[in-house]
């Protein structure tokens, strides 16, 4: 057995001079390569979520062959794979049952095989914090690119965003505003090309987010899926790459706190997805960043959100990308973040951002000039209700309901609401405050986007259009209303959400932070003592497994057992 040491990861495989050696090279050789890519160049994975299930990342396998002429060219040794690849659109019940899955998969993959380096190809919404958890807890070179969003929806004249017009269209035809033969020609009018949603939901706020931690080439995130320009900076990161691994320029070297404090300044300034939040702590957790929920509420107070964008705003992903994308935003609020910061070019945020211009001053406003002053962004609120923390984003609710007493109306399942929600009967007005239970990590399982339960037809007859909603459960990065979401504990873990019952008074008051079940502690710790945990939803697989180790929102939503790193450690060989 070979005891050789080697400077390059991937020569553990293809350096040995033995049995194994042979093995490992003479297999890939069936694919035609010559017999000098084995001699100790940088080998680059390419972890490829392409799936024919999943429309958002219909573009990777094109970006992928881009990045492999990059690699080449800089004389390292590209090799694809395929990971997980996770369907906002299609998978149910919700992709974050599977996120930890995709995080687990890619961090094993990475590890188990020759590489030295990694590129990341993720676009809709739990792909790339998936990747990144992964990769984060091998710690090789690594540098990731967003497939890009959408080209802008329109219908008849009108642009169309997707997710956030079927929000707002679907309860039109509900209360009969519009036809369903109209509503049925947007559908057609809003998914022009390959690419994420491109209003500024979880899939492109993840891109922006990603870019301002530094891990990917600066410009990245917003360039359309379809446009040269993502093959041109594909290319760019294939040659990046190479370097970055004969830097030995790590993922933990760029994914500091500075790092996290950079994506949370962008996320406000973006008006960014509710997602991002539990994306974040989650990642956080694999590199050993201390980052808490509270964190999102301090670093974000003191910035303005200066991206108008949809849902928050009125413009889509291609103007954001023609007024300057995050290289703009990050200019412009400069003075707000660490721009000493390294990223994967090797070079500080300051050096990445020189060139940077704001083409467009209605779609990303000048920081003196915000499209919504500082504190519209993500709040966390706090009390007897949610005693680890809730979240709720400022820029989508309504003012006046930020300041709100109302009466509980409760529901166990978003199912047992959506079976009422157009009666008549339902005892509502526009004071009462929709509780939903049940939907957290655990609950459901898998966190599923339902916060944003819809509008009660009752209501909307009466022209209401937003009424406060309260729940464990995420909602669409492209959704809107005031709602506060990711109550934690979840009450499906005995969190105080489980006790509310109808006609329980709460008390939510943003601008001094408060979330409060207005019942005496007595009666509280009555309801307490008579709760019946709910039945887990499974008892065997992956499913189980996730009900048992899923951590609580305000932690990531991590499973327990991942959080951390095990390192580039080289495997034991078996041949
Ligand atoms: Fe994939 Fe929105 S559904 S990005």
């Amino acid at each position: 057995m070979s005891e050789e040491k080697f400077d390059r990861r991937s020569q553990y495989w293809f350096g040995l001079k033995d049995k194994g050696g042979y093995i490992h090279r003479e297999r890939l050789r069936n694919q035609g390569y010559a017999p000098d890519v084995f001699d100790g160049r940088p080998v680059i994975g390419i972890a490829n979520t392409w799936s024919e299930l999943n429309p958002c990342n219909g573009s990777l396998n094109d970006v992928a062959e881009a990045v492999k002429r990059g690699v080449w060219e800089a004389g390292g040794f590209p090799l694809e794979f395929p990971a997980m690849s996770l369907s906002e659109s299609l998978q149910r019940p919700t992709t974050m049952l599977y996120r930890n899955m995709l995080a687990m998969e890619v961090e094993e993959l990475i590890r188990s095989h020759p590489l030295d380096g990694v590129v990341l190809l993720g676009n809709c919404d739990k792909t790339p914090p998936g990747l990144l958890m992964g990769a984060a807890s091998v710690d090789l070179p690594t540098l990731m690119i967003t497939g890009g969003p959408m080209l802008n929806g329109r219908y008849q004249g009108q642009p169309v965003g997707s997710g956030t017009l079927v929000w707002k269209y679907s309860e039109q035809v509900r209360s009969g505003k519009i036809s369903f033969e109209e509503f049925m020609a947007m559908e057609s009018c809003s998914a022009r090309s390959q690419g994420s949603c491109m209003t500024m939901g979880t899939a492109s706020t993840m891109a922006c987010v990603t870019e301002a931690l530094g891990v990917q080439l600066p410009g990245a995130a917003a360039i359309p899926a379809v446009d040269s320009r993502k093959f041109t900076l594909a290319h760019l990161s294939g040659r990046r790459i190479v370097k970055m691994v004969e830097e030995d320029l790590k993922l933990s070297k760029v994914l500091n706190r500075k790092a996290f404090e950079n994506a949370i300044k962008i996320l406000a300034a973006i008006g960014g997805s509710t997602n991002a939040v539990v994306h974040l702590l989650a990642i956080a957790g694999r590199v050993g960043v201390p980052l808490n929920l509270d964190d999102f509420d301090k670093l974000g107070k003191d910035v303005p959100v200066i991206a108008n964008m949809m849902p928050s705003g009125k413009f889509l992903m291609e103007e954001f990308f023609d007024a300057g994308g995050v290289p703009t935003v990050m200019k412009e609020i400069a003075n707000l973040i660490h721009t000493d910061h390294i990223t994967v070019t090797g070079k500080t945020v300051k050096e990445n951002i020189e060139g940077a211009e704001n083409w467009n001053k209605e779609v990303i406003t000048p920081a003196n000039k915000p499209f919504q002053a500082a504190g519209a962004g993500i709040v966390v609120v706090r009390g007897s209700l949610a005693p680890d923390g809730a979240i709720i984003k400022v820029s989508a609710a309504s003012p006046k309901l930020l300041t709100h007493k109302g009466k509980a109306l409760v529901f166990n399942e978003i199912e047992e609401y959506l079976k009422v929600a157009d009666d008549p009967n339902l005892p509502v007005t526009p004071e009462t405050i929709l509780v939903l239970k049940n939907s957290g990590p655990k609950g459901y399982p898998g966190f599923p986007e339902v916060g944003n339960l819809p509008m009660p037809k009752k209501m909307l007859d009466q022209g209401v259009t937003d009424m406060v909603r309260i729940s464990d459960a995420r909602m669409s990065g492209t959704a809107y209303g005031t709602v506060v979401l990711h109550v934690s504990p979840e009450s499906t873990a005995g969190g105080p959400l489980a006790f509310v019952e109808n006609g329980d008074e709460i008390e939510l008051d943003v601008p001094n932070r408060k979330l409060n079940l207005l019942i005496s502690p007595e009666e509280l710790a009555k309801r307490k003592a008579a709760w019946v945990p709910p039945k887990p939803k499974a008892e065997r697989g992956w499913s189980k497994m996730y009900i048992e180790h899923v951590q609580q929102a305000h932690l990531g939503a991590d499973l327990d057992f991942l959080v951390g790193s095990s390192g580039d450690y080289v495997p034991r060989h078996s041949h």
